[in-house]
């Protein structure tokens, strides 16, 4: 089963950016965890990053067509990014689960981050455990699979 593992912007600045927010290290650890733990998970993930909102907007297109599931890290877009809730919306949509994941807890943040525009067309969201978040929301996604129920 593939899961594309999909990072906005600033997430390539992991151990250089805000280290007492999210943590020391880099964005390529997170890559090696992650991609070991959905392989624990018996998935088959891809992790990228970009700083183009255009870009994730068309890697989730790509998942649609590609039947693939979903694990977002919109970064600051979660907060205000439309086009990134409409392209999200169209996994979920499609049958596919979308997680929302962030590295921290953004409703214990500043207020613009208590918004998520995001969330409602999610399947579902992990915060706040920092690349722990990626690890449980890659669980949930082979739970549900396993189950095939809601
Ligand atoms: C984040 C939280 C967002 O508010 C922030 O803009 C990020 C990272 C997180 O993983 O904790 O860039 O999504």
């Amino acid at each position: 089963t593939r899961v594309l593992i999909l990072n906005g912007p600033n997430l390539g600045r992991l151990g250089v950016r805000e280290p007492d927010v999210y943590g020391a290290l880099s964005f390529d650890d997170l890559r090696e965890r992650a991609t070991a733990w959905a392989g624990e998970s018996g998935l088959d993930a891809e992790v990228r990053q970009t700083d183009d909102e255009a870009e994730i907007v068309r890697w989730l297109h790509e998942a649609v067509d590609a039947g693939a599931h979903v694990v977002l890290n919109p970064a600051a877009f979660t907060h205000y990014s439309y086009s990134l809730r409409d392209a999200a919306a169209q996994v979920t949509r499609a049958g596919l689960l979308l997680v929302e994941v962030h590295i921290s807890n953004p409703m214990a943040r500043e207020e613009f981050r208590h918004t998520s525009v995001v969330g409602p067309v999610a399947t579902g969201t992990v915060a706040g455990f920092g690349f722990d978040s990626y690890r449980l929301a890659l669980a949930a996604i082979a739970g549900r699979l396993a189950a095939d129920k809601p």
